[in-house]
Formats: structure tokens, sequence, C-alpha cells
């Protein structure tokens, strides 16, 4: 962080700011802890005798001011809580109005409430801090990864006429005189731009009306969604996915390693490929545990844990879990001839789907067929379908739950942990 001077190659000094999170006196030493966007926090060490000044200015300052120091980095490190620094002047920008209503010093909260409600807040902590610094990682990762591998970045719209992931957890918004949703999914748009690109992502919230509480869902999430066209089949996208997963973990490992040593992290180096497993095999590997699986059915959450469990035993902390039945699926999954299975996977981490993705249908009328089987009126979707008239390649692609990485990542025990403001059945506010 020190800059150095412009042409002189002399380190000038750093202007550093932050918040204060902890003053301690030991002797005629005041020790003040800053922290600003760095994980670790800054240190500054006032000796009342020699930096007269700078100890009166910094004395009377509450936890909570937010101030800016000049300084060196010390030339002797001894803190262990942060990065010495000796500083030259300090200023001061703001003075808290009112006792501040989380310890931003010690242990983050033990309950999780509290710290959804203050994270904003909270994230003067180092912990809460390294959580997100590593979620930037992460995000900067997947575009680094994807625009390496020929992955144009999209934007679609988030306000759309019709859902592709199912009615039931569609959000309406009335857009004029008439009834619209919140996107669930770039689906159908990202399937759209590969009449015209051959590869595209999106980074992107989604919206979903799950009415349960659970540790692994939110209202308000957000993913890495990919398309690309031109495949040979679903193994082309299992390896994009795969890879994508890799390079993040990869990433994060080599450029965060002060934060996740912050949160005792110790995240292995991942070696693709991973585990590929058919839906009907896994099937087995529970029915032979003694749990009760449907062949027609998604996997429910209990039994996607505990197949968790049983690969983790065998050493298999990612898998994908390809061909599911197309009674659990969305109409756009392609079919295999027999029509009972299709190219859908599941791409699971420790025990909890982190991406659903697959060769889609990209003939117009098996696509159209497709949707009448599953109920649905292909004219809601011919905005969709005309984009398979005009020469539409074999495709396929996946959606990447960017907390649900994050959380399988830093072994986080609730996905709101992974995200800044919280969106679930019973929050809407902060
Ligand atoms: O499995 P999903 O519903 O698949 C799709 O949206 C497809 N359009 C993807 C595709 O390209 N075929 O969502 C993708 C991922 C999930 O695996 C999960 O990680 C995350 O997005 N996700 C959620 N995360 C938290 N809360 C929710 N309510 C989520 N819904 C989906
Ligand atoms: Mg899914």
């Amino acid at each position: 962080m020190i800059k150095r001077g412009l042409n002189t190659g002399v380190l000038a000094l750093a202007k550093l700011c932050g918040w204060i999170i902890r003053k301690a006196r030991v002797g005629k030493v005041l020790i003040v802890e800053v922290c600003g966007n760095n994980s670790k926090p800054y240190v500054l060490a006032l000796k009342e005798d020699r930096d007269r000044e700078l100890y009166a200015v910094a004395e009377p300052l509450d936890i909570g001011s937010a101030i800016c120091f000049e300084g060196e980095l010390a030339s002797e490190q001894r803190s262990k809580r942060g990065i010495e620094y000796v500083a030259t002047r300090i200023e001061v920008y703001a003075k808290p109005i009112e006792h501040l209503p989380v310890d931003i010093a010690g242990k983050v909260p033990a309950l999780l409430e509290t710290r959804i409600k203050y994270r904003w807040l909270l994230a003067r902590n180092p912990v809460e801090k390294a959580i997100f610094k590593i979620r930037t990682g992460v995000l900067k990762a997947a575009r680094e990864y994807l625009e390496k591998n020929g992955f144009v970045e999209v934007q679609t719209p988030k306000i759309v006429a019709a859902g592709a992931e199912g009615g039931a957890t569609l959000f309406k918004v009335q857009y004029f005189e008439r009834e619209a949703y919140l996107s669930q999914s770039p689906q159908l748009y990202k399937q759209m731009l590969i009449s015209s690109f051959e590869r595209v992502y999106e980074i992107t919230p989604y919206f979903r009306a799950e009415k349960f509480n659970t540790t692994r869902h939110l209202n308000e999430s957000w993913g890495i969604d990919i398309e690309q066209g031109f495949i040979n089949g679903v193994e082309d996208v299992m390896q994009t996915a795969e890879n994508l997963v890799s390079y993040i973990v990869d990433f994060v490992r080599i450029n965060y390693k002060d934060e996740l040593e912050i949160l005792g992290v110790n995240l292995p180096k991942l070696t693709p490929p991973f585990r590929r497993l058919k839906f009907t095999e896994a099937v087995d590997i529970l029915r032979s545990e003694g749990i009760e699986v449907s062949e027609v059915e998604d996997l429910s959450d209990a039994a996607e844990k505990k197949l968790g469990e049983i690969m983790a035993e065998k050493k298999h902390d990612l898998y994908f879990i390809v061909g599911f039945p197309w009674t659990s699926t969305a109409f756009y999954y392609m079919r295999e001839e027999d029509k009972v299975y299709t190219r859908k996977f599941d791409f699971d981490y420790k025990g909890l789907e982190i991406a659903s993705g697959g060769q889609r249908e990209h003939r117009y009328d098996k696509l159209v067929e497709a949707l009448r089987e599953k109920g649905l009126n292909p004219a809601d979707f011919e905005f969709y379908l005309e984009a398979f008239k005009y020469g539409m390649p074999p495709h396929g692609g996946f959606g990447l739950g960017v907390e649900r990485l994050i959380m399988k990542m830093l072994n986080l025990e609730n996905i709101r942990e992974a995200i800044m403001f919280v969106r679930d059945r019973t929050r809407i506010t902060p």
C-alpha cells in the first residue's frame, strides 16, 4: 500500500484510512487498530512522551471514529493482530454519535440474526471482511477464467414476461397495465444469444419466491451463468463447470491467503476431472445405504446431503450427477432418445448442489413439443422460440450459485453468511 514517489523510487508516505476498531493502553503506549479495506487492520503504537501531538489526537477518540493517517510501514512488525505503521499525521473525519451496537474488534457475534442485521458495520471486523473480500475474488476469478476462454459478458433483463424455472417461485411485479415477473434465471435470454454469440456469460441476481427458510436458499441470490454453443455434448459443458470452479478455488488460494488464515480455512487445490455419477447410479448408491429415493424426481435435500457424505468417504468433494429423468427437469433440457432421461446435470460440492446445467434442446420442433409436454403454452414463449428458427447450434450451459460456492469453499454453515444484505422469507431490510 505504500506509494512510491513519482520517478524517485523513494518510499513516499502512505495515506491510509479506516475506522478505529480497538484501542488499548499498554503502559505509556496507546495501541490503535484501524480497519479499512485491508483484511488485516493497521496498527499504530503511539507513545505518550515521544508522539505527543498524535497521542493527543488519538487518545480521546471513540471506537468507531473514521480517521486517516499518514505513515510508513514499521520496520519491525511486532503486532500479531495487524500491520504496524509509524504515523506522522492523523486526521479525524467523523466521530460516532452513538455507541456501536455490535462489538467490532472481538469475535463475530454468535447470533446469526445480529450478524445479518449489522453486516454492513460488522464488515469492519476482519472475519466478516475476509468473507466479502473473498467474494470479490470469486467473481473476479470467474470473469478472468471466462474471458480467457472466449466467453462474452452480457446483461439480460431482470423484469420478464415468462419464467423458465417453474411458476411456483416467480415474484410478480406490476408492469404498467400488465403482470410481469422478476427474473429467476437468465436461462431463456442466454440461450437466445447463442443465435449470435458462440459463448456468453452473465453474473446476475436470481429472484425466487422460495417459501421455505433453509440454510441453502435465498430469495435474492447471485449466479454465474454461462451458455456455450457448438458443443459436441453435455461433457463439454461439465468440463467448463469443473475448470471454472477449480480456477476460482485456485485464484482464492493464491490471492487471499490472509483472508483464508483469518477465517481458519484450509482450501485444498482441486484437480479436475471430477467424478461423473449417472443419476441412476446415485439412486442405487443411496438405496444401498437404506435411503428412500424416487427414480422420477429430483433428489431431496436429505438425499443430496447423504450422497455428499458417501462421496466424501471416497475422497470426492466435488462430483457431477448427470442424466436426470425428464419428469424432474425444466422443459429446455435435451432428452435422450429414450425420452426418459435428459442431459441435465447437477454439480455438487460437499453434499450441496452448487450448479445445475446441461445440454439444451436446440431443435425447434422438439422444443415446442417439450413445452407442451410440460404443460406450458408455447405462445407465452414465442420471443424465445423464435431464436431457434435461424440456425441455432447445439448448446448447453449452467448456472453456478455464488453464495453456495462460497459457503462450501469457506465451510460456512448458512448461506446467509455469504451475502451482504440478506433477502429471505422474513427479511427485506436492511
Ligand atoms: O439449479 P438452478 O435452478 O438452475 C437454473 O437456474 C438453470 N437455469 C441453470 C442452467 O443453466 N441450466 O439454479 C442454478 C444454481 C443452483 O444450483 C444454486 O447453486 C443457485 O443457482 N440457486 C440458489 N442459491 C440460493 N438460493 C436460491 N433460491 C437459489 N436458486 C438457485
Ligand atoms: Mg438446480
